[in-house]
């Protein structure tokens, strides 16, 4: 476990990412921070080393990883070509939270990419990252550093609490900014086709590119499956049940809805935003999810808050809703998904 967070000069000079960078070369596995979430990362080129990401996370192997890169030249190692609508988003967000999913270059060896003919590829803007990738020398292919079905990692802790003993190292570089993961875009198509929201809003991709599609099986209602293999997964499921609440009246009838569980003898936790945390006296556990007036803020310590109540072990967790404006979309997409899709 190595801390970089307060590490001052180039950290391609840093000690402990040089270390992690060698142990990545000989196929071990490092987790490391990004400007999203943590990734558990493995050469992406060989096989066997992605395999081991999906044995230490415990995850599907039906679906597909993210390679990471620290310049546009990697590319050339991994995709057959650059479609001009990624052209166009590369220049806009990287480095930055937006994963893009490419034509992959045939005959290359990626178990990373679950057999499928695409690829996704993301530079992530984060320091640590960056010059662990530099020094690594190879696409870096990266999960989420969570066992599968626990909240996503936001800072070393959270790794460590799910993977310790599990993988090679882990570079704490401090709590990541944004809190939720890339958008995942397709762009094979004519037009960018959001596959999973995330950092970067569909707002701001369609300022770029003039138009936006987003899948339609992420509504979830069962009308179409979801395009993106990771997105039908039920992912972070709390220990306790958990229902979302929505306008109108949505504190009114989230106060009755945790007293009637009360009545009922269970332990309530609530998940409600810095303004409104003295709403509901009657709940056991009440956790402040940023500021509903910002909703970057509530992205940011989402998954801290879930895995939150997980420690205090409540029975039921009545949430509050959010707009699905800007990074909103991401917020809530990931709650439904918690929620299992239930609304009172
Ligand atoms: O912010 C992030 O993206 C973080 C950090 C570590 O970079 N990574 C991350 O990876 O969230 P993961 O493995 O948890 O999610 C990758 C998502 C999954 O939903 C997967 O199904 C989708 O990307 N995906 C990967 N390759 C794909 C492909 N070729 N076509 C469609 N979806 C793909
Ligand atoms: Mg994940």
């Amino acid at each position: 476990y190595w801390n970089v967070d307060n590490y001052v000069d180039d950290l391609i000079d840093c000690p402990q990412v040089r270390e992690a960078a060698l142990l990545l070369r000989a196929n071990e596995l490092i987790a490391f921070p990004t400007e999203t979430v943590y990734g558990l990362g493995g050469n992406g080129l060989v096989d066997e080393t992605v395999e081991k990401i999906y044995t230490a996370k415990g995850r599907p192997s039906d679906n597909p990883l993210i390679l990471h890169i620290a310049d546009r030249g990697q590319l050339v190692d991994i995709v057959e070509y650059v479609p001009p609508l990624a052209e166009a988003l590369m220049e806009a967000f990287w480095p930055g939270p937006l994963t893009l999913v490419l034509p992959k270059k045939p005959g290359v060896a990626m178990r990373a990419s679950a057999g499928l003919d695409t690829v996704a590829v993301r530079m992530p803007d984060h320091p640590v990252a960056d010059a662990l990738i530099r020094a690594a020398g190879v696409p870096v292919a990266a999960p989420s550093a969570n066992v599968s079905g626990r909240p996503s990692p936001t800072t070393g802790r959270h790794v460590q609490e799910d993977l310790d003993g599990r993988i090679a190292g882990i570079l704490d570089g401090g709590p990541t900014g944004i809190g939720v993961e890339s958008t995942v875009v397709d762009t094979t198509g004519d037009v960018p086709l959001i596959l999973r929201p995330g950092g970067i809003t569909a707002e701001q991709i369609a300022e770029i590119i003039g138009e936006v599609a987003v899948d339609p099986g992420l509504l979830g209602d069962g009308s179409a499956a979801p395009r993106s293999p990771g997105m039908k997964y039920r992912h972070y499921a709390p220990e306790g049940e958990m229902w979302l609440v929505e306008e109108p009246d949505m504190r009114i009838r989230l106060v009755q809805a945790v007293e009637r569980a009360k009545q009922e003898g269970r332990r309530v936790g609530v998940l409600t935003t810095e303004e409104s945390t003295t709403a509901y006296p009657g709940a056991d556990v009440v956790l402040a999810c940023g500021q509903r007036a910002d909703l970057i803020s509530v992205a940011r310590q989402l998954y801290d808050v879930l895995r939150r109540f997980d420690q205090e072990q409540v029975d039921v967790i009545f949430s509050e809703t959010f707009p699905y404006t800007g990074v909103g979309a991401a917020v809530m997409n990931r709650l439904v998904k918690a929620a299992g899709g239930k609304y009172l």
